[in-house]
């Protein structure tokens, strides 16, 4: 075991409670997060328990101990309330319950607890920007009259034009196509029109209402109250309107996007530090902000609002050196300022997997131009997605692995197109291929589906095909593999565990020829990424940790990494000759 993970498995019975959490040990380190290793677990796809198909609570009850032996420090929940799934899970019918595919309030009590007996935090998704058009508020608007204070916590509209047949403005959800959709009145007549940023499923609520701000406070301190370290903050920067709801201007300036980023956000965000302070040992808030000036970005990230925040630029690179150098720059020089640690994302359950980004001739990210059907070389792609592993986990922050990203799990583009369920892949027309892709269910062991993601005699295929080839890349198969995806994640991160000079901290660039990366963390730490063709020389005089491509003959192969150890420390000055390439 590693540090800081208690030996034992799971106990059952026991209920995190304020009491039980008070005394809990993690109590000593109020500066975890500056640091944290968090894993992102899609429940409906990380392990079924009950044999329906659906990845649920008693299948990551069966699973803690593969978490604390890859060595993360929290897992981060996306949603697993009561949800009708139009999105996944975040469109949420209630906030205090948990969906029944996935098990119930008991149940996540107990998972929280026996999580922590691993040492494992916990962490859970709050969906503030809307709610399911099933959650109660939103059933009594529509069998409201239109002014009513039901439809109040909403945004409730006229149309414009004659008979009110135009939508009241032009806005575009983020899942494509108009961002408003038409209600009937009772006797079957159309009647006012409701704003959506997502799906038609998620009505967005009015922020400017005090009922709304009373709620989401109160849902909040319940999840806390249940002995949870932190919330993940589901379009964080979405959630104020222009009450006007005017037309977004072909390039507004800072604060005046219409329903982006706008000022008065910032007081929500104090009045739920304010919140999260009020318990005695640190849960923290981290916002889901896609947003592309980095300093706007980190003004959520200043002492008094949240604690960290995704850090998209950095996902959303291609795989270039200057590039991802100048991410890395950009991002330590905008986070410094408000002292805040970066926080280090390559995929997420919302983006293609680096395994298949890398391999493309575009190795990118942006929404807007993901197209179904890009070619991919996959076998450079996850030899990248490797070396990229050890470069992110080197970096001064925290860092946060999206499961079955430490399996190397490629994007699957061949999913039948009628299992599809992603709106994002339905309102496009077909042209984005969606998220389903990077949500299969993962693969645990044998040669065939569901290759132990159901458990043996179960009566429901999981809820996405998962891919034949996939039997090479079951945790059974890679455990055996020293030479693994899954091998290099668990060393990778018993080394940043133990290593005082990972997490959080400063980073000194080395010199290096153009399409290298290396930097060192502290006197006794460096990192190396090669992004040229040509193999380079490693420096001498140190002691190699750990490569994602084989080094032993003191060459880094092109597109891979290594954590290395100048052996002279900790009397190394820091004159280490930088990496030069190979056969001079
Ligand atoms: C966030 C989630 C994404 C979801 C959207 C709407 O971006 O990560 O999965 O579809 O919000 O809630
Ligand atoms: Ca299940």
């Amino acid at each position: 075991m590693t540090d800081g993970v208690l030996e034992g498995t799971a106990s059952t019975g026991s209920t995190a409670g304020t009491d039980g959490w008070s005394q809990s040990v993690f109590d000593a380190d109020d500066q975890w997060w500056r640091s944290a290793v968090i894993y992102q677990l899609y429940v409906r796809s990380f392990a079924d328990g009950n044999g329906d198909g659906i990845g649920d609570l008693a299948g990551v009850r069966t699973r803690l101990q593969y978490l604390a032996d890859l060595g993360v420090d929290a897992i981060w929940f996306t949603p697993w309330y009561l949800s009708p799934l139009a999105d996944g899970g975040y469109d949420v019918a209630d906030y205090r319950a948990i969906d029944p595919a996935f098990g119930s309030l008991g149940e996540a009590e107990r998972l929280i607890a026996e999580a922590r007996e691993f040492g494992i935090r916990t962490i859970v998704d709050i969906v503030p920007n809307h709610v399911s058009d099933q959650h109660a508020w939103f059933q009594a608007a529509l069998a409201s009259a239109p002014g009513s204070p039901e439809r109040a916590r909403f945004w409730f509209h006229p149309g414009r034009g004659k008979d009110g047949n135009e939508m009241p403005n032009g806005w575009v959800s983020n899942f494509s196509g108009p961002a408003w959709t038409r209600t009937q009145n009772p006797d079957g007549t159309p009647g006012e029109w409701y704003l959506h940023l997502f799906s038609a499923h998620q009505p967005d609520l009015n922020w400017s209402h005090p009922d709304v701000r009373a709620e989401h406070e109160a849902v909040l301190r319940f999840w806390l109250d249940r002995g949870v370290a932190g919330v993940r903050i589901d379009s964080a920067m979405l959630l104020m309107k222009d009450p006007a709801l005017p037309e977004i201007p072909a390039a507004p300036g800072p604060g005046e996007h219409p329903n982006t980023d706008r000022d008065e956000l910032h007081d929500v965000y104090r009045r739920w530090r304010v919140l999260a302070d009020s318990y005695s040992d640190s849960r923290i808030l981290v916002g889901e902000i896609w947003l592309p000036d980095i300093d706007r970005f980190t003004n959520y990230l200043r002492p008094d609002e949240l604690h960290t925040a995704f850090n998209f630029d950095f996902l959303a690179r291609p795989w270039d050196a200057a590039s991802l150098r100048d991410s890395i720059d950009s991002t330590l020089a905008a986070h410094a300022p408000v002292g805040a640690p970066a926080t280090w994302v390559l995929s997420n359950h919302d983006v293609t997997r680096p395994v298949t980004r890398y391999g493309q001739a575009d190795s990118s990210f942006a929404f807007a131009t993901r197209r179904a059907g890009v070619p991919s070389n996959i076998e450079l792609g996850r030899k990248r997605a490797r070396a990229a592993a050890l470069l992110a986990a080197a970096l001064p922050g925290s860092l946060y692995i999206y499961q079955g990203e430490e399996l190397g799990l490629e994007e699957v583009q061949d999913l039948p197109l009628d299992q599809l369920q992603d709106p994002m892949y339905l309102r496009s027309g077909g042209t984005d291929p969606g998220r389903d892709g990077c949500r299969v269910p993962l693969p645990w062991a044998g040669t065939s589906s569901p290759f132990g993601f159901s458990p043996a005699g179960a009566v429901g295929d999981p809820w996405l095909p998962q891919p034949n080839r996939w039997a090479e890349l079951t945790v059974e198969a890679q455990q055996r593999n020293p030479h693994s995806m899954l091998s290099l994640y668990r060393t990778m991160l018993r080394i940043r565990r133990s290593d005082p000079d990972l997490g959080d901290g400063h980073l000194q660039w080395l010199p290096s020829a153009d399409d290298v990366l290396a930097f060192a963390r502290g006197e006794s730490f460096i990192c190396i990424t090669n992004f040229s063709r040509v193999p380079i020389e490693l420096p001498s005089g140190c002691l190699l940790l750990l490569a994602s491509a084989d080094a032993s003959d003191g060459f880094l192969r092109s597109d891979a990494s290594a954590w290395l150890r100048p052996e002279r420390s900790p009397t190394y000055d820091g004159t280490l000759q930088g990496p030069t390439e190979g056969g001079e």
